[in-house]
């Protein structure tokens, strides 16, 4: 379970991590908006501006080239005669050629009419005119825009952007020399097409949006993929601390444990020499009092013996030395180890093969105690190898970095993986009459010497073990 004063700081950067991501995502809407908002309005002050100008020539043309020379042509105007109309249609027509104009509507000043249109459809319509007419007729230029589309209109299938801005101004008689008079005569219209310009914003917001969608996709992406993975190396780093806990408070609980064994043996060390040599006495008596039965007291002195040594075994493990390093060779410790299990290696059946390397270089070693691990070992490889086999002892030198190796393999019983992971563990034993303490001894003296001990093991075939000597 991952440990929560780990994640609890990290939970709140990932927090902040993510709502500063929405913050920033729903600040760009705001902005598209914004920049969007201003550009249509920008856009409809320079079309209105536009529509004005255009809608002023119109009306100074119209005035001039149709009104002064109808009525003096023709005494009064009369649209519904098709001369007068062609006429004013040609003006107009001229008059925005080229313009993006979309269509001219002329409004009848004394009724809300239709006099004139280049939409032919609207002529002669009445009430077209709106509040905007009524504001013109008045004497007051002004637009009015008809717009319709948002950014889900750019979507396929649906209805396209439109935009028309819409401009009145009042169609007023001149004098002579072009200025106005107060006269209004009708009201000119003129209707400006900005869809493309419109669809143009809608796309740009459409572009803001959908790439700021985008990035913020990509980096919540990004954060969600680093999010996992610093919570799998907090995790792991949690499961590393507890593991660390664990063994430390195992640690404490063996020391105390270790301290108690220490104790008693040593308590149990004198008493047990003083029954081994009583014993030994009373076997030398016996001999000579009751003949054949001195085997009795030598089962005494025998199974003190293995006493003594188990309880060597308690104190070796529960108060381990600090090793006294001097210059030597390792090689002769092995063959020392050898040579007095020799005659334990002849008696089950064990061949030995001993491969020590040539030209080895002296290391820092505890000779005694590096005696007394290889002991372990060798006896362990023989315990496993009952019905005979074969030990393979041999040693080596690494240059780099500078190292003597040991290898010692059995073709003994051999081990489960289950079991080997557990070997070096104190009291970990599978064997009837065994402390388990030998291994977890060999592995104290192996790391008093700065050294490295593996196990390689295979069940039924054997094991073998590699110990790694630092040349330091
Ligand atoms: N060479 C080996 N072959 C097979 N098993 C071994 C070998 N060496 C050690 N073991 C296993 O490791 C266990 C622990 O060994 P050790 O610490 O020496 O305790 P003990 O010898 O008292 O059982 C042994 O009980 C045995 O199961
Ligand atoms: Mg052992």
């Amino acid at each position: 379970m991952p440990d929560a004063a780990g994640m609890k700081p990290f939970r709140l950067v990932k927090f902040f991590s993510f709502s500063g991501l929405v913050i920033f995502l729903v600040f760009t809407l705001v902005l598209s908006w914004l920049i969007s908002k201003h550009a249509k309005r920008v856009l409809l002050e320079r079309s209105e501006a536009y529509s004005l100008v255009v809608a002023e020539n119109i009306s100074h043309q119209v005035f001039q080239q149709f009104v002064l020379p109808t009525v003096v042509r023709y005494g009064k105007i009369a649209l519904r005669n098709p001369e007068q109309f062609k006429m004013l249609d040609t003006i107009v027509r001229n008059a925005t050629h080229g313009m993006r104009i979309e269509a001219v509507t002329i409004y009848d000043s004394m009724e809300n009419v239709v006099s004139y249109s280049t939409i032919a459809a609207r002529i002669g319509r009445e009430g077209e005119g709106g509040d905007e007419y009524k504001k013109a007729l008045a004497g007051e230029s002004n637009s009015t825009v008809a717009a319709s589309g948002t950014i889900f209109n750019l979507m396929p299938g649906s209805d396209p952007i439109s935009s028309q801005l819409l401009t009145f101004i009042p169609f007023r008689q001149y004098k002579p020399f072009g200025e106005n008079t107060d006269r209004v005569m009708g009201v000119i219209e003129v209707v400006q097409d900005l869809s493309e310009d419109f669809e143009a914003i809608v796309r740009l917001q459409a572009s803001i949006v959908f790439t700021s969608i985008l990035i913020m996709a990509a980096l919540f992406t990004v954060l969600g993929f680093l999010v996992v993975r610093a919570e799998r190396i907090i995790e792991a780093r949690a499961e590393e601390r507890q593991r660390l806990q664990q063994k430390l408070s195992q640690n404490k609980r063996l020391a105390t444990l270790g301290k108690m064994v220490a104790s008693v043996s040593h308590e149990i060390k004198n008493p047990l020499g003083i029954v081994r040599s009583t014993a030994d006495i009373l076997g030398k008596r016996l001999k000579v009092l009751a003949p054949g039965n001195e085997y009795l007291a030598n089962i005494i002195v025998d199974e003190t013996g293995r006493l003594d040594g188990i309880v060597r075994e308690f104190l070796d493990f529960a108060r381990p030395q600090m090793p006294r390093l001097v210059l030597g060779g390792v090689n002769e410790v092995v063959e020392k180890v050898l040579k007095f299990m020799e005659s334990e290696f002849a008696s089950s059946g064990i061949e030995v093969e001993c491969d020590l390397g040539k030209k080895m270089p002296q290391v820092r070693i505890d000779q005694d105690m590096l005696y007394r691990a290889f002991l372990n070992i060798f006896m362990n490889s023989a315990q496993a190898m009952p019905d005979g086999g074969k030990l393979t002892v041999s040693s080596s030198w690494r240059r780099n970095p500078p190292a003597v190796i040991v290898r010692v393999d059995d073709t003994g019983s051999g081990m489960s993986e289950e079991k080997k992971e557990h070997i070096f563990t104190p009291f970990y034993t599978d064997k009837n009459r065994g402390t388990g303490l030998g291994l977890a001894i060999v592995k104290n003296i192996i790391d008093s010497h700065q050294g490295v001990i593996e196990v390689e093991s295979k069940e039924g075939e054997g094991t073998g073990f590699t110990i790694t000597l630092p040349q330091t």
